[in-house]
């Protein structure tokens, strides 16, 4: 079943095929329906091509014509000659998505010459196994009923959540780039294990299923996290002991001045750009 129409990806990168591959997984979208543009790399494109069968071209024009639905995948420093080359080939009738970390939609707005259908998002890459957590403000010109595609279109990837645009930037340091931290929890979860003396595979996977049980647990029974860690923790037992190591490192202060800074990061792209 298409739900979309002609979709066009300005840009293959990591969160353009994330997005892709969550898209046709979810059955929502055809992969004879997604147009996919880059810069230059075409061995990327024809490796698109090849795995999930889209259309691909170096043609903006062609990509852009009949989409009902545009998807900005560049990074905010490309953003502006990306428009640029956009120029005159977007139309109002479009529903035109960007991922992009630390653009304003004020800063679209500012460089497009006509009033267009605008939404700013800060999705994640576990889009791509449709466990993304995407936020999303709808810029001024868009309709009710692209509310309701944008909300199909994510909720095929994960969760969606609308929020007020000045809550972006906090949203980028917490889920756009939490999974980075979490991948390196686990990194470092598996390394500790495996300096113990477990095989590098057997504790590669003890780390990802207990991170991966960790956050369904809390996610299915709707306890409170801080609960959990209680629950999970005795008195004068082994978790609490490695939970006390962890505060003496500085654990808690140290996730929330990662979120803080990676925001603060998203901040600065706005002005840089
Ligand atoms: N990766 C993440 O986890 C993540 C999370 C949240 C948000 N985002 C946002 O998602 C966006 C994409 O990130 P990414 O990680 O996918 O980046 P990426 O892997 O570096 O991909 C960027 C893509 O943009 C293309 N591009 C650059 N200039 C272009 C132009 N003028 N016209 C058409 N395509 C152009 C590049 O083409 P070439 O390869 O040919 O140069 C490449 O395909 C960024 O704005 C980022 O802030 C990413």
């Amino acid at each position: 079943m298409d739900m979309f129409g002609k979709i066009a990806f300005i840009g293959a990168g990591n969160m353009a095929e994330a997005m892709i591959k969550g898209l046709l997984s979810s059955g929502f979208a055809d992969a004879g329906n997604i147009y996919v543009t880059n810069k230059s790399d075409r061995d990327k494109l024809a490796g698109l091509k090849t795995r999930w069968g889209v259309k691909t071209s170096h043609d903006k024009a062609h990509v852009l014509e009949d989409a009902r639905i545009v998807i900005l995948g560049v990074k905010p420093q490309d953003m502006e000659c990306a428009l640029n080359e956009m120029k005159g080939l977007l139309t109002q009738e479009q529903l035109i998505i960007s991922t992009a970390a630390g653009l304003s939609l004020d800063w679209f707005e500012k460089r497009l010459d006509k009033d267009y259908c605008l939404v700013r998002t800060m999705t994640n890459l576990p889009c791509q196994v449709k466990a993304g957590a995407t936020a999303v403000t709808m810029g001024k010109n868009t309709k009710d009923s692209q509310r309701f595609i944008v909300d199909a279109l994510f909720s095929s990837l994960g969760i969606v959540m609308h929020v007020k645009e000045d809550m972006i930037d906090t949203i980028t340091g917490l889920s756009g780039s939490g999974p980075a931290y979490v991948y390196l929890m686990i990194a470092a979860m598996a390394e500790a294990g495996e300096q113990n003396g477990l095989a590098k595979e057997v504790a590669f996977q003890l780390a990802v299923q207990t991170v991966f049980g960790a956050a369904k647990l809390v996610k299915e029974s709707g306890i409170d996290s801080k609960k959990l860690v209680q629950l999970t923790s005795s008195k004068g037992g082994t978790t609490l002991a490695g939970l006390k190591e962890l505060e003496n490192g500085g654990f808690t202060r140290i996730i929330g001045s990662a979120v803080k800074m990676a925001a603060q990061r998203s901040r600065e792209l706005s002005v840089s750009y």
